[in-house]
Parts: structure tokens; sequence; C-alpha cells
């Protein structure tokens, strides 16, 4: 069977699996104590009940985007519907009330102002609307991560060409001794013409996560404005937006929110509202209002009606668990190849504060591409492969939805072609 028919069959028939109308997060138990709930099996098995896992192949690739839990879908269908049968009446009456609400519930989440954060559709529209509308002049720096997202790295090099800013990239390094190795990548690049730096909070193609606040704070001494893609960061790990530092933080909550897709949100220091142009033209907000950056047209609202839903699932389980049972599974697999011949994780897993659940590993011998295909056509078993000049290999990216016996067959797969 071809790859895509094998996965289009698998989808179709995952995407008919029933969906309990009945399932709130309420319904989800209350955690074990999170040092014996981290291991608890029989608390995941009730976390994973409200997941539809696909049939015919496991999923260890759940970086790109996250399957909400069924409350969160039965919640979003739902809204959908009465979107549908209400069309413009609800359009008109309600629709500032819900993006509201969601604002309320998301700054919550974030421990932030509302009148600092923009609903918006996903991390690249966040960081874009900084990139693109920042008061830039000619000359003015930026330093940004050679591991950036190559969205981001292609806003900023169009804002090169279009305002003649001037880009620096940090190397960061792909095991750091030390947390000073990864400050010094970025502080070394500083000079008095840098006016911003960008920081991927949770680098997607390695699983790093880099000390943002303490390059914040370098950068803030030197008066450099700090711009944070937190797409990883938010809900995967626990912070919230004052931990950071920043001035800017754009993050997609399709992802480890487990949101539906087409969510993400801008939060933007207050000062900093009034001299960003939006991306979209708008005159009607005042220009210190945080609102002016939410003029996108007509948008599935119940998208964002849908927030407060996945953040109750998300607090049924705790931001501290979350992380430390996605940390756990990571290094689960990564402590059982580690060490066997041929085999690089190409992630610092050891160090707890610089990952969370995604790593990333190359066997020798293999290309990146050539190791995603083995392992899907013989093993059944779903990766993506990472092709990047700062490193090659695939990226693992479990999620709540897996089994320790998903990592057990990633263990067995990464042995079996290793030591062929
Ligand atoms: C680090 C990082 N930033 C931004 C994005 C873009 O997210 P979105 O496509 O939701 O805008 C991704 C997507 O994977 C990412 O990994």
């Amino acid at each position: 069977m071809q790859r895509r028919d094998f996965l289009s069959g698998s989808l179709a028939l995952a995407g008919t699996a029933l969906i309990s109308p009945r399932l709130t997060a309420n319904e989800l138990p209350s955690p074990p104590d999170w040092d014996q709930g981290v291991t608890d099996e029989n608390y995941w098995n009730a976390v994973r009940a409200f997941y539809t896992r696909p049939e015919g192949f496991i999923n260890l690739e759940n970086g790109y985007f996250s399957h909400q839990p069924a409350s969160t879908m039965a919640s979003h269908q739902q809204r959908e519907k009465d979107i549908n049968t209400r069309t413009s009446v609800f359009m008109r009456t309600e629709q500032q009330a819900v993006i509201e609400n969601a604002r309320e519930a998301l700054a919550n989440f974030l421990k932030c102002d509302t009148e600092e954060l923009a609903l918006l559709r996903n991390t690249t529209e966040a960081m874009n609307i900084v990139i693109m509308g920042f008061p830039w002049k000619k000359g003015d720096e930026v330093v940004l991560g050679n591991q950036d997202y190559g969205s981001m790295t292609e806003a900023f090099q169009q804002a090169a060409k279009r305002f003649g800013i001037v880009l620096k990239y940090a190397q960061v390094p792909l095991r750091p001794r030390n947390e000073e190795d990864i400050i010094d990548a970025y502080t070394r690049l500083f000079t008095r013409k840098t006016r911003m730096v960008h920081l991927t909070h949770l680098i997607n193609l390695s699983g790093q996560v880099i000390p943002v606040a303490k390059i914040a704070v370098e950068a803030k001494k030197r008066n450099i404005t700090v711009a944070v893609d937190s797409a990883h960061a938010v809900a995967q790990l626990e912070f919230g937006i004052p931990d950071l530092q920043a001035d800017f933080v754009g993050a997609s909550l399709h992802k480890w929110l487990c949101n539906p897709l087409g969510s993400g949100f801008l939060w933007i220091r207050k000062e900093f509202i009034p001299q960003i142009w939006p991306l979209m033209g708008d005159t009607s907000q005042p220009v210190n209002n945080i609102r002016k950056f939410e003029h996108v047209g007509t948008r599935p609202i119940h998208t964002l009606q849908c927030i407060a839903d996945s953040i109750a699932f998300h607090n049924k389980i705790g931001s501290e668990l979350k992380e430390k049972r996605l940390r756990y599974m990571m290094q689960y697999w990564t402590s059982k190849v580690a060490k066997q011949p041929k085999v690089h994780i190409n992630t610092p897993w050891e160090d707890t504060a610089r990952c969370g659940a995604i790593a990333n590993v190359a066997i020798e011998g293999y290309t990146a591409g050539k190791l995603a295909e083995v392992l899907f056509s013989k093993y059944r078993i779903f990766t993506v492969a990472i092709e990047h000049p700062a490193i090659n290999g695939i990226r693992i990216t479990p999620h709540l939805s897996n089994t320790i016996e998903d990592l057990d067959a990633l263990v067995n797969a990464l042995t079996e072609i290793s030591s062929g």
C-alpha cells in the first residue's frame, strides 16, 4: 500500500470514531500527587480515554499540532453548529463578547493583562506582526537564532530587504556544556545598533529549551527589545508570560494546549503597543489598543470559544504534572537508546531545564529522511525528518495520547535499525 493510501485510510477510520458529547473536562479524574502521578499509568489511561488514537500506526509526530481531547472536540462541534445555525445574528450580536471572554480566560492562563493580549490565528501571524510592524530604521541590527523556525527567519529576511535591517545569527549549540554557552551565543552578537533579539523558547528541531529570561535580562541592560516565539513552550512547559522578561511573545494554541486548529496569540508589553503597526490596516481602534492587531476579517469564532474548554482540560491535569509527564516520556525512550552504538541524540535530554517532550535522534549510516521512512514503512511509527544545516535527525514528539508501549516500540525499532 502507498504511504498516502495507508495514511488517508487510517485517518478516515479515526475520523469516524464517535465522540461522546457528555464528556467534559470535569469527567477527568483529579491527578494523583505529581511525583507519583508522572508514572501512574492508571491515571494516564484515564487521560488517554479523551483522545481518539489513529488506527494502524503510532503517531510520534505530535509537534506539528496536537489533537484535541474529546471534551474540546465535542464543544467545538456544538459551537460550530450553533454559529452555523444563527449565522450573522451570532456574529453581529455575540462575537465580540465571545472574543473578550476568550481573552480573559487566556490572560488568566498566561498570567498576563488582557489589554496586552491579541487573539490571533497562529504563531506565524503573531511574530509577523512584530517583525513587519516594528518601527525599523535602516542599519538596525537583529540577533536571531540559527535554529529559529523557518517562517520567522524568512520574515526577518524579508524585513532586511524591505527596511534595510541587518541580521546576525546566534549559533546555538546542540549539546551546550552549560547555560552560559547558550546565553553567550546571543550576547556576543549584541552591539550598539542591536534593536531586537528574537528567541525560540523551545526549539522545534531539537526540543532544546533556551534560557529566555536570562538572555532577555542581558538584552534589557542594552535597551534591546526581546521577541519570543513560544509556539512549543505554551502548555508544554509551566511558565507565565512575566517569567520571560520579554516585550513580545507569540504562540499557537493548537499545539500543546490542544485547542482546535487556527488559534494563537500575541502578547505585547503595553508601552510597545502604540509603536507596532498592525499587519492588517486598522484605524478603528486607538493606536494603544491591543485589539488593533485583531483586524483579520471574518474568522472561525468557535475556535476561540473553545479556548476556555482547552484550558479547563489542561488545568485538570495541571501544568506542572503535564510538563513532567511529557519529559518523562521523552527521557523514557532516549535513556534506553542513547548509549547504543551508532545512535546520536541531538537534544540535551538529561538536563531537565533544557528539554520537554521533544527529542531528535540520528543513526549513523542513515539520512534523516531514510530513517523516518524505514520507521514508518517497516514499524508503522510516524515521525518527521529534520534536515537542517544545524541538525540532522528525526524528531520524536510523544503526547499524552501515547502509551509507554508506543515508546517501547520506538526503542525496539531504533535498536534493530542501529544494530542491523
Ligand atoms: C518554533 C515554532 N515557531 C512557530 C511555528 C509556527 O506555528 P504555526 O504554524 O502555528 O504558526 C512552529 C510550528 O511548528 C514552530 O515549531
